[in-house]
């Protein structure tokens, strides 16, 4: 049974007086769209990707600023040091979200700004930054959306072993508690953490992301110990916020494809859907580690060991939303298979696009091999395929009936450049963004229960080993000036929210 709390029947998510979960109907306008009253539109950043100040007002180097500041592993040797340097302009940003109608803004909260060594007191001028984010928001009508956690761990918590080490879950439950208070009389909607799955298996398995280690036992460490501290988080936020407080967790859950019909490549999609998506939906949906994943990874530590009594049910603590982030499907088949493929389609990638590394993120799946599906790429060479959308979520629904859906992200990267008109134009991704958004409708029309969507992202930013060469924006960030032109894109999300819908072709 999943664990939904009692409040996520019937809550709406900040737009007052407007009901959501009403049926997705057309109106008169056929070519319309239209998503049910109180759904949510909002856009979605990050701490380190946008708000530059990394040393300003008492903040401390998380693991990001560790990792880009070390030679070779982000590209071009960018940091997040300035970025959209929205510490300082973020006055200015949230003016923007209102001329574009924005209904909610979901951003992340930088620990090592509010608790700089990741223990003890807060900050408070670090915690000024958000009160005055969190107020300016609400001034405008934006429903904020506060993220815990988006990666950027403390480095002295780092230090101390890191999410491999069961207390940075402790640390992490201590300061949800802090910001709990801090912010809880006005932010209303919570997300713990940001893609557990990456902070474990790129941060702790392949490396191309921080800490930039390399160690599959504690790859496979640091996801219990993030679902533990989701669980701490929870907890403390449920004993200190309002019975109205919504609280969810974004998972980037993949849609996972065999490549064939045959036996071999079914199983390495199941052992891709163990490692990398039932690993989160099974402790915090379910309250048990699927069977599956224990057996595959079994060779590699000793789970009775690591999971220690009490922490499933923490782990498990009823949540209001399920939020998921969604971008491409994964396509897999089996190095092990009898027709002799060997080593895929030549397009293959082990590596989820998130970067190169000789490691694979995946534990215990070394024998399955990542394909690129033929058809239209992204700058990122994400494959574009808004039926891996439809799937992600109607399969949710079905595993997990009565849990509310919300895309927390979705959105993708082209070359973008500004015109010699000053306009930045980006056909691609108005089609990307009405495609996938076709898909939520039908969704829900197929009885999906999903609450908003979140654009990622408000703005161009540093895209974590890519730094800043690839553009997720919706906004244009010319970053020697840090001027904000809003794309095509932008103006088109903006009709969307005015009128409730996509057009339908
Ligand atoms: C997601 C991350 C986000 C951004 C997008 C492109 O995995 O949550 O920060 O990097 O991908």
């Amino acid at each position: 049974m999943t664990a939904v709390h009692p409040a996520a029947a019937t809550a709406t998510l900040g737009i007052p007086g407007e009901p959501t979960g009403t049926p997705a109907d057309q109106t008169a306008d056929d070519s319309l769209l239209r998503f049910p009253s109180g759904f949510l539109w909002g856009a979605a950043t990050a701490a380190y990707q946008i708000e530059g100040a990394a040393a300003e007002d008492g903040r401390t180097p998380s693991i990001w600023d560790t990792y880009s500041h070390t030679p070779g592993r982000v590209r071009n040797g960018d940091t997040g040091d300035t970025a959209a340097d929205h510490y300082h302009r973020y006055r200015d940003d949230i003016a923007l979200m209102k001329s574009l109608g924005l209904q909610a803004y979901r951003f992340s909260i930088s620990w090592s700004r509010v608790q700089p060594t990741g223990r003890g007191p807060a900050v408070e001028r670090g915690l000024d930054f958000y009160r005055g984010l969190v107020d300016g928001l609400l001034e405008a009508g934006i429903t904020p959306v506060a993220t815990l956690y988006h990666w950027d761990l403390p480095q002295e918590l780092e230090d101390a072993g890191g999410w491999p080490v069961r207390d940075t879950a402790e640390r992490f439950g201590d300061y949800a508690a802090l910001l709990a208070d801090a912010l809880g009389d006005r932010v209303r909607l919570w997300t713990t953490l940001n893609e557990p799955w990456c902070s474990a298996f790129l941060g702790y398995g392949s490396g191309v992301h921080a800490p930039g280690r390399t160690e599959p036992a504690s790859a496979l460490r640091a996801a219990h110990h993030l679902n533990l501290g989701h669980g701490r988080a929870v907890a403390a936020l449920r004993s200190a916020l309002p019975g109205s407080a919504q609280l969810s967790v974004t998972l980037n859950l993949h849609e996972v494809r065999p490549l064939s019909q045959s036996l071999a490549d079914a199983e390495a999609a199941r052992r891709i859907d163990a490692v990398g998506n039932r690993i989160f939906t099974g402790p915090i949906l379910d309250g048990a580690y699927p069977q599956d994943l224990l057996a595959d990874t079994a060779h590699l530590l000793n789970w009775d060991e690591l999971v220690q009594p009490g922490d499933l049910s923490a782990i498990s603590a009823p949540i209001d939303l399920l939020g998921i982030n969604y971008y491409t499907p994964t396509l897999v088949s089996s190095r092990l298979g009898t027709d002799g493929r060997g080593a895929g389609n030549g397009a293959a990638t082990r590596n989820d696009g998130h970067g190169a590394s000789d490691h694979s993120p995946w534990p215990g799946s070394e024998d399955v091999i990542f394909h690129l599906p033929p058809g239209e790429r992204t700058a990122m060479n994400w494959s574009i395929d808004p039926s891996g959308m439809y799937d992600l979520l109607t399969r949710m629904h079905r595993d997990h009936p009565g849990l509310p859906l919300l895309v927390t992200e979705n959105g993708a990267a082209f070359d973008d450049y500004v015109n010699p008109e000053g306009e930045v134009r980006d056909p691609e991704r108005i089609a990307y963004l009405r495609t996938h958004l076709a898909a939520i409708h039908a969704a829900i029309a197929d009885g999906v229960d999903v609450r908003g969507y979140f654009l990622w992202s408000l703005m161009d930013n540093f895209e974590w080993a890519y730094g800043y060469g690839k553009r997720f924006g919706a906004v244009y960030v010319d970053y020697a000036t840090q001027r904000r032109i809003p794309k095509a894109s932008a103006h088109w999300y903006a009709e969307a929210v005015r009128r409730g819908g996509v057009p339908s072709a």
